[in-house]
């Protein structure tokens, strides 16, 4: 059921690659909602990825772009604005990578060379696309910027590695930059901090399986899959949060505010309870 929750905005979502991605879902959800779209991802995520096939589906122009190029995100902002007919209304940055994740490097091992990349992908393009929107004054009064988070940003998981700084980077940014843009045009900037997806970056993260399990028994609702993500993000963008900026948003079915629940604690004791071996020598998990 759609709701015209955004009809006749205009957004750019950048970070689509293929079906699983949460920025496709968004994508979708938001044309289904009224917007005109223009989607970006690098090059080389256009070869390897479908970004085609959503781009006919949406009709929807695409925008290569490195995102950690300024130049290239120039290009983004002022061929959208000519693309889709006008200033923008809303943005997705759904960006990530951490070549440390990719290459198994722990955390007390880390390339910096890797950690700079991670840092200037993940965190510093936000800083970037904001900087260079504001400066081509190329977003709307009342205009929405949503950025995608994960909790590793404030507590430690075990595997998420240097995306963590990467992540309490970009949430810092939103405040910084919201205070800024919103004093002095009126542009919300908010992070959405998604329950963990199974995902092209997902499947990066070491143990991601066991991770969603987890987190899946500690939240009461379950997981938030990538169409609740865009559910959510459509609601960002459109004017019913208007007064909504600077802000960390919590999508992940109560995990955060979560010590213990039933269902983990019961998994955790079977796990740990006792068994007899194939000699029948009792073992204690
Ligand atoms: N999957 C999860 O568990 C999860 C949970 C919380 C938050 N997130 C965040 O959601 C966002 C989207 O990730 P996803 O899970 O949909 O995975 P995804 O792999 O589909 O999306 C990541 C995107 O980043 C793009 N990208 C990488 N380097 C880039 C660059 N230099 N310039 C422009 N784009 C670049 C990739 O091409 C890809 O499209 C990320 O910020 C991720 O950290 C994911």
């Amino acid at each position: 059921m759609t709701h015209n929750l955004l009809k006749g905005k205009r957004g750019i979502i950048f970070g689509a690659l293929n079906e699983e991605s949460i920025a496709w879902k968004v994508a979708e959800k938001a044309a289904e909602e009224g917007a005109t779209i223009a989607l970006s991802n690098t090059a080389m995520a256009l070869r390897m990825g479908t970004l085609d096939k959503l781009a006919e589906q949406i009709n929807a122009p695409i925008i290569a772009a490195d995102a950690t190029s300024v130049e290239d995100l120039e290009k983004v902002f002022i061929e959208a604005q000519e693309k889709l007919g006008g200033k923008i209304d809303f943005v997705l940055h759904s960006v990530a990578m951490s070549p440390n994740v990719r290459k198994h490097r722990t955390y007390d091992d880390l390339d910096y060379n890797f950690l700079n990349k991670t840092l200037d992908i993940s965190a510093i393009s936000f800083h970037k696309m904001l900087q260079v929107a504001k400066k081509l004054d190329a977003i709307n009064e009342w205009g929405s910027v949503v950025a995608l988070t994960y909790v590793a940003s404030q507590r430690t998981f075990f595997g998420y590695n240097d995306m963590a700084d990467a992540k309490s980077m970009l949430e810092s940014i939103a405040r910084s930059f919201g205070y800024i843009y919103g004093r002095e045009k009126h542009v919300r900037i908010n992070t959405i901090s998604q329950s963990p997806t199974a995902t092209t970056a997902g499947k990066g993260i070491k143990d991601i399986e066991n991770m969603m399990d987890f987190a899946d028994k500690m939240s009461p609702l379950g997981n938030a899959v990538a169409e609740d993500c865009a559910n959510y993000c459509v609601m960002m963008f459109s004017d019913f949060t208007r007064k909504v900026t600077m802000q960390n948003l919590f999508h992940d079915g109560g995990f955060s505010s979560m010590g213990m629940s039933l269902r983990a604690m019961n998994q955790y004791a079977k796990d740990l309870a006792p068994y007899e071996d194939e000699n029948g020598k009792v073992i204690y998990g």
